[in-house]
């Protein structure tokens, strides 16, 4: 597969077009950004990480039945992917109260929920990705309500399969976000599932393995994201 121009730069990857209208290839840097773009850095080698993971995490995935856009490694940081139009949501599930719940709600970290949250951002970074509801989805056109019970449904699934394949890998798998897009009028799972948009607890210490460490300036990031990689592998 031929890479062509590049479609669009985001914080942590970039998109190619390809010769084939139907996939394209995304490239993982290690740039890392936080809080909307207000904190940038460098995470050496997170994009050979999270290019890795993804593809290993996706191809679980599709095995158990959650169709998405991953089809293939090309090298240490690229991936081939079928080509989708992303729906403008990020699409967060919630395990434990963490991060930005625990700020908004005031309640302390590590609270474990009865079931599962499912959160929903629009994604526009001059709006500074507002909390959005199905109603509101639904008013600005971004989903049908046919599409919004196929997301739910679908990050319940992802939340059930990689919680269980998490722990037994002694992590915790506290919240992470997902995004969705069309694919030949279909949706599925798109984008990237790494230590970037997952919070990872090491379930014998509750040592955060994830971003986090780079958000909070807790050190150590490296090491983090070269661990949970290892233990995926074993
Ligand atoms: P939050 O607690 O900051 O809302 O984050 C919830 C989860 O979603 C956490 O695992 C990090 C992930 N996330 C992203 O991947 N990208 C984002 O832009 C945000 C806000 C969160």
């Amino acid at each position: 597969m031929k890479k062509l121009e590049m479609l669009y730069e985001g914080k942590a990857k970039k998109v190619y077009k390809t010769d084939s209208d139907d996939s394209y290839i995304v490239y993982y840097k290690d740039d890392a950004t936080a809080g909307n773009g207000a904190k940038k850095g460098t995470i050496l080698d997170k994009g050979i990480v999270n290019n890795k993971m993804s593809g290993m995490l996706f191809e679980m995935l599709e095995k158990e039945g959650v169709p998405n856009h991953f089809m293939e490694l090309l090298s240490d940081r690229e991936q081939l992917v079928k080509a989708v139009e992303i729906v403008p949501l990020e699409v967060i599930v919630r395990n434990l109260s963490a991060g930005s719940f625990s700020k908004r709600y005031g309640v302390e970290e590590g609270i474990l929920f009865d079931q599962p949250i499912i959160e929903f951002s629009y994604k526009v970074d001059e709006l500074g990705d507002p909390l959005i509801n199905d109603s509101h989805i639904l008013a600005l056109k971004l989903a049908t309500e046919e599409e919004i019970e196929k997301i739910k449904g679908m990050a319940l699934k992802v939340n059930q399969v990689l919680s269980d394949f998490f722990l037994t890998k002694n992590l915790k798998l506290v919240d992470f976000k997902l995004e969705f897009g069309k694919h030949k009028g279909e949706i599925i799972l798109a984008d990237e599932i790494s230590p970037d948009t997952c919070r990872l607890w090491d379930t014998e210490t509750g040592e955060k393995m994830d971003k986090d460490r780079f958000r909070r300036d807790l050190g150590g990031i490296e090491e983090a994201y070269q661990e949970v990689m290892k233990r995926l592998e074993q």
